[in-house]
């Protein structure tokens, strides 16, 4: 026992425990539910010596809580911040059922040390030279994730407080009311941190959303790891059934994920110890085992990927112009098509209709006929229809709109060309972007000017909605991981891909397609999308944007916190747990870049470990 409790006795027996102007406790008393008994306890002769495994005690000179306490931290001890304590209470009278013990578990969020005797700041040399004896107190302060059974009681001061592990933890972080639970982290202490799938899976819930400063918050990184869990895990029942869509939008990060990282391999203290968070999670330690690799294709009549480095394995998609006429597909190209709104909406939607029904093709040839015309390259089509059509195709639109009309898609042309094609059906199955073939597959659009990126994502979505549609059930589960999410769904505006990624997080639960959303600031995005997330994720925040309404979820301390957070740790909130907690992932064991990607698995000179992990499946 160290000093900190035989000191924490300034206040006389019988008033009140905490001093009356103290910030954290300047509540009425009422608000407290503080148990009357309790002062009696102060003066309480301090228990022989600390129980096994004890931490520290209950702190009586600030209000005990029912959901947010203190503790005294031994001297022998320490607690760290997000260390999961567990606080036994005896209860005066048993419970109808007999129990007289309530258990408080909760995260500690606040530590604090100080000299108790001490008055003036220089007190502290003082204290150092020997001539002024102090007590040294260290107390920490713990948001009360749960109380079990749910009898609302403060824990009483003077009770033992444990660090939680085993089933303590188990209880405090609700895992065992997970019936399928996935990895979401570690926390500091080494130990996995779950998610309740049943929130993801759309069971109960579905979504993430993930929110952080680019390239030091790790979002893309974790959105990653989740992936990973859940298809190298045990969690899904079938995981080679789920898939995923992969949205690549910075350098080429996310085209090697079928390479294993060559900076986990080998003996040094980084591989090391991130393998270890991989076993600690049970996880093993390899690069996605069934990636298809997408990416445009550049101008010109062989469709070739247009990726900066990587080639080999890389698919190029395109869409042929019959699908474009008759998937009603121009609306995609108007992305921004907020400021005449309603005018060039409905020209849009006319020209949509003509596109669909005046349009003749046969999946033998490689263009479509409308009228007369022959038509075989997204520049032609936009040809026909601005030079001389447009009056006719789009009549009762007014000559301001039709302008407006005709000068977007002259601008989509340049952009989208080389993704709107004329093809044999035969020629273009193979370039048609298909997610049910592997289980991860991206789509790089990071090349792609800002509206053909609007282009692919809108298309992509709203054919997947359509097939699972079709379906009409939740499995296969789908992932879609769209990062920059503040370009498709900002707050302000309408437009039509907006619309299919609202209908992913408000219609994609029932469907089974999940939402994994990123984006810098959760402040631009559109607030249903962020309300529909079960699972709200944060890795470093800006100081000023941790402070707004969005981040709600997080305590004021997590706030404050979220300003320093290195990559690989975030905070993260689910419906189950009250408390955000801190998380860190494993540094990614696929490849983010080519020079963390082992030699190409065809290569003569890759080590046969690496072959096996990248060609399984
Ligand atoms: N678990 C991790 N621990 C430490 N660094 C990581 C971890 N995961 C990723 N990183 C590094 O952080 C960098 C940025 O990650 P990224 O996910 O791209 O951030 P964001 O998507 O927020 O811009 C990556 O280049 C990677 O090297
Ligand atoms: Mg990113």
């Amino acid at each position: 026992m160290g000093e900190t409790s035989d000191r924490a006795t300034p206040v006389p027996p019988g008033s009140r425990v905490s001093a009356p102007n103290d910030p954290e406790t300047n509540r009425p008393d009422h608000e407290q539910g503080r148990d009357p008994r309790a002062d009696d306890r102060v003066t309480a002769s301090p228990l022989a010596g600390s129980p096994a495994g004890e931490a520290g005690k209950v702190l009586g000179t600030r209000d005990s809580q029912p959901l947010d306490f203190w503790i005294a931290v031994n001297e022998e001890h320490y607690l760290q911040l997000d260390d999961v304590v567990a606080v036994p209470t005896t209860l005066p009278e048993p419970l109808p059922d007999g129990t007289r013990q309530v258990m408080h578990y909760g995260v500690v969020d606040v530590v604090q040390s100080a000299y108790e005797g001490a008055t003036f700041h220089s007190d502290v040399f003082r204290v150092e030279e020997g001539q002024l004896p102090v007590g040294l107190s260290t107390i920490a302060h713990v948001s009360a994730t749960r109380i079990e059974p749910e009898v609302f009681v403060p824990p009483r001061p003077g009770g033992s407080a444990r660090r939680a592990s085993g089933d303590d933890r188990r209880f405090a972080l609700y895992f065992d009311r997970m019936q399928r639970r996935f990895p979401a982290g570690l926390s500091r202490d080494g130990q996995p941190v779950y998610g309740n799938l049943e929130f993801l899976d759309g069971t109960k819930g579905a979504h993430v959303n993930i929110s952080g400063i680019s390239g030091v918050a790790t979002k893309t990184s974790y959105a990653l790891f989740l992936l990973y869990g859940l298809f190298h895990g045990r969690t899904l029942a079938n995981p080679h059934a789920a898939h995923a869509i992969v949205f690549n939008v910075k350098g080429e990060d996310l085209l090697w994920l079928d390479r294993p990282n060559a900076r986990l391999e080998g003996a040094e203290a980084f591989a090391v110890a991130e393998r270890q968070k991989y076993a600690a999670l049970e996880l093993p330690v390899q690069p996605f085992g069934s990636v298809g690799l997408w990416a445009p294709s550049k101008p010109g009549l062989e469709p070739i990927p247009d990726t900066g480095g990587r080639i080999a394995g890389v698919t190029p998609y395109f869409w042929t112009l019959r699908e474009f006429c008759r998937d009603r597909l121009l609306r995609f190209l108007f992305a921004d098509a907020d400021d005449e709104a309603s005018q060039l909406a409905y020209a849009i939607s006319v020209m949509e209709r003509q596109l669909e029904t005046a349009v003749e093709s046969s999946p033998e040839a490689p263009w479509i006929r409308i009228g007369d015309e022959k038509i075989s390259t997204f520049d032609q089509l936009v040809q026909y229809i601005t030079e001389d059509h447009l009056e006719a195709m789009t009549p009762h639109v007014a000559d301001g709109t039709r302008g407006a009309f005709a000068r977007r898609l002259h601008a989509a042309a340049t952009a989208v060309g080389p993704l709107i094609r004329g093809a044999r059906e035969a020629d273009a199955r193979e370039h048609r972007f298909d997610w049910t073939g592997k289980q991860v597959n991206v789509i790089d659009i990071n090349r792609l000017s800002d509206r053909a990126k609007r282009f692919v994502v809108g298309v992509v979505v709203k054919r997947l909605m359509e097939e699972k549609e079709r379906q009409g059930t939740r499995e296969p589960l789908v992932f879609l991981v769209l990062d920059e999410l503040n370009k498709y769904a900002p707050r302000e505006g309408h437009s039509p891909i907006k619309d299919v990624v609202l209908d992913i997080a408000e219609r994609g639960r029932s469907l089974g397609v999940v939402l994994v959303g990123a984006q810098q600031t959760a402040s631009e995005i559109e607030r249903r999308i962020t309300a529909n997330a079960s699972f709200r994720v944060v890795g470093r925040l800006d100081t000023a944007e941790g402070q707004r309404d969005e981040y709600g979820f997080l305590t004021s301390q997590a706030r404050a916190r979220s300003a320093l957070l290195k990559p690989g740790s975030m905070f993260l909130s689910q419906p189950d747990v009250p408390v955000p907690l801190m998380v860190q992932f494993p540094f990614p064991a696929w490849a983010t870049r080519a020079e963390e990607a082992a030699p190409d698995p065809d290569g003569s000179d890759v080590p046969s470990v690496f072959r096996r992990a990248a060609l399984e499946e």
